[in-house]
């Protein structure tokens, strides 16, 4: 973005629901960044896993995701869109400012999510992404990547889809110092343990609920067993703690064990349960854990109602703070992703830098 009135060139990986979403968001004239003054911008490529166009007319668009959404395959329309082979060639021809990632990537190999970041931040492509496993793989080691190449990773959409809980702590990182952080960042678990609680229905029957409303991930023993929590909290971790933090040094507990008696015996004593992932501790003996924990009525995460989540911070002054709410969704989690677009484009107007305290 040598030329400020030069439009901004962005690659879209992932057309899945989040990717359409997105571009349909883009669309809104109310809220497109094309209404910002000079900053029109340009859709330069969209890729799937299995193909990678580069756009050269803006009006294939719309058929393009017309085309995805009826045959669930990304199609050229003729003379209009350019298929290539593989990613670093997409990459290279469609020469993005920023890269959006909606896609999910395989939580083993984080690939090839995580090689695509490396060579866009390292040519000094900004990354936004709703894409947890790069970042368990590797958040610091892309952070810092970007601020070398002066450029941004942003993430808000892993952590909470439309609860703004990354900027939450961006923000109170450059206020005070945080020693404890708890969350309730999975919707599904959240949802089920209120609804056996509150209806007296099994764990079967409300895992098989929270599916069927679309709360769950395609595989739900991710949830259940909480390890999207401690994905979430490892991201959050690595993203505003100096230390590095790995998986391996989270204690996970999930909610397979939990029954509605036990939930409903835990509320009589005034107790709500949640599934808890929390960071505490001093510098060097810090300690990362996702159980499920009884909260009592005083604790900001106990009311969360519905498949609500929450972050609750304590810091060093004796502040206390919490942020609730928030939707689930392709729709909220698009918006956010948008949000960070934006935000990406206003810091870039002012020449500002990425702030990090390490
Ligand atoms: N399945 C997750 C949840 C959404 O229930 O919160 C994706 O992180």
């Amino acid at each position: 973005m040598g030329n400020p009135d030069a439009s901004i060139r962005l690659a879209l990986w992932g057309i899945g629901r989040v990717g359409r979403s997105f571009l349909r968001l883009l669309q809104e004239p109310a809220i497109s960044p094309t209404a910002l003054p000079g900053l029109p911008l340009e859709i330069v490529g969209i890729a799937d896993s299995q193909t990678a166009l580069l756009l050269e007319d803006q009006r294939n668009l719309g058929p393009i995701i017309e085309r995805k959404e009826s045959t669930g395959r990304l199609e050229i329309p003729p003379g209009s869109a350019l298929a290539v082979a593989e990613w670093r060639e997409w990459l290279s021809q469609a020469r993005p400012d920023v890269l959006v990632d909606t896609s999910v990537a395989d939580f083993e190999s984080a690939q090839p999510a995580w090689e695509l970041y490396r060579v866009a931040l390292g040519s000094g492509v900004a990354v936004i992404t709703a894409n947890k496993p790069p970042l368990v793989h590797d958040l610091k080691g892309l952070i810092r990547l970007a601020a070398r190449r002066g450029t941004w990773l942003r993430c808000g959409a892993t952590v909470g889809a439309a609860l703004p809980a990354w900027a939450f702590l961006d923000l109170l990182s450059r206020q005070e110092k945080i020693c404890r952080m708890d969350v309730v960042l999975n919707g599904t678990t959240n949802w089920m343990l209120n609804e056996m609680e509150s209806r007296g229905i099994g764990y079967g029957e409300a895992l098989a609920e929270a599916q069927r409303l679309g709360y769950a991930e395609p595989d739900p023993t991710r949830d259940v067993q909480g390890l999207d929590t401690a994905a979430k909290l490892l991201i959050l971790a690595n993203g505003f703690w100096e230390e590095t933090f790995f998986w391996s040094d989270i204690e996970i507990t999930g909610i397979t064990g939990l029954t509605h008696e036990s939930l409903q015996s835990e509320r009589d004593r005034g107790y709500a349960v949640k599934l808890v992932g929390r960071l505490a501790g001093e510098q060097g003996h810090r300690r990362l854990s996702v159980k499920p924990e009884c909260l009592d009525a005083a604790h900001p995460l106990a009311a969360l109602a519905g498949s609500q989540k929450g972050i609750y911070i304590e810091t060093t002054t004796g502040g206390r703070y919490a942020l609730t709410g928030g939707a689930s969704g392709p729709g909220p989690t698009a918006a956010s992703m948008l949000r960070e677009l934006r935000e990406w484009i206003e810091m870039k107007k002012r020449g500002d830098a990425e702030h990090r305290p390490w």
